[in-house]
């Protein structure tokens, strides 16, 4: 079974000086030594610097966007292969904060535009489409809306992001991906989503692409859950069969709670090493 992925999504935190300063702290955790896969994914501004701060260490780097086009009339945009000269390896697309909620009352639309970037699973699809064409491995962000849960469509909606989202990949290319199950009700409000009904909504996730793609692609798929994950609820949250990993926010932004989380992921790979 392949380490544990734990991805820190910095979100729109951190100058220069400030990120440097959390990547030494990381540094002297010596997350190197430990079973898992570690990830930040700092604002595009910072991701030079932490690039070069990261050098000898086993930190991956991962950027919270990335436009479909290679160049052009695209302001403000960032295309893969500036991420990829930046030494970038991961990419967060799709993320609830970027997807778009059109549709909304009148009143509100202003603010949910402002939000919300106008993300939809087409511009999705197309952002894991570029990003994999240029060696970079997309984390794909999908999860349903509190109203969505309440209103008992959690799986079709779950559903219908992950087929839009792979649209027209082969299973190779699908089995490369991380999707991260983040329940919207659940990021940013310390509100977790219970652990075993996290797994089962990663479980339906690998189901979907097992359907879509067969069985070799779903089992190399991994599925993290990210939502308000912090060190005490990451043990419960890790050790569940389909979870392969946390996108983590908030307790990402401090050394000692993202290590501690890292430090989880350790201890459950140790345990399955040895048949546990
Ligand atoms: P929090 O961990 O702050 O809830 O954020 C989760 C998230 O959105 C990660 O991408």
């Amino acid at each position: 079974m392949p380490d544990q992925l734990i991805a820190g999504n910095w979100k729109m935190h951190g100058t220069v000086a400030w990120s440097l300063a959390l990547v030494e702290e990381l540094k002297h955790r010596n997350l190197d030594a430990l079973n898992a896969e570690v990830c930040v994914c700092p604002p595009f501004t910072a991701l030079y610097a932490v690039h070069q701060a990261l050098r000898g260490t086993d930190i991956k780097l991962g950027a919270q966007d990335v436009f479909w086009k290679e160049q052009g009339a695209y302001t403000s945009q960032i295309s893969p292969p500036m991420l990829v000269e930046l030494g970038v390896s991961y990419v967060i697309i799709g993320h609830s904060e970027t997807r778009g909620r059109f549709g909304v009352p009148e009143p509100d639309f202003t603010e949910e535009i402002l939000r919300h970037f106008g993300e939809n699973d087409a511009t999705v699809n197309l952002k894991v489409k570029a990003a994999l064409l240029h060696g970079l491995t997309p984390i794909v962000c999908v999860g349903e809306t509190l109203a969505e849960r309440q209103a008992g469509q959690t799986d079709a909606v779950i559903t219908a992001q992950v087929k839009r989202d792979i649209d027209g990949l082969d299973p190779a290319e699908v089995g490369c991906l991380v999707f991260a199950y983040e329940p919207v009700w659940a990021i940013g409000t310390g509100e977790v989503c219970d652990a075993p009904e996290a797994n089962r909504v990663c479980a339906l996730i690998r189901h979907i692409v097992t359907d879509i793609c067969g069985e070799e692609a779903a089992q190399s798929v991994r599925v993290l859950y990210g939502g308000s994950v912090k060190p005490d609820n990451a043990h419960d949250l890790l050790e569940q069969p389909h979870i392969d990993g946390a996108l983590v926010g908030g307790a990402s932004l401090n050394a000692n709670s993202f290590a501690e989380i890292v430090s989880h992921a350790h201890k459950i790979a140790e345990r399955r090493n040895n048949g546990g």
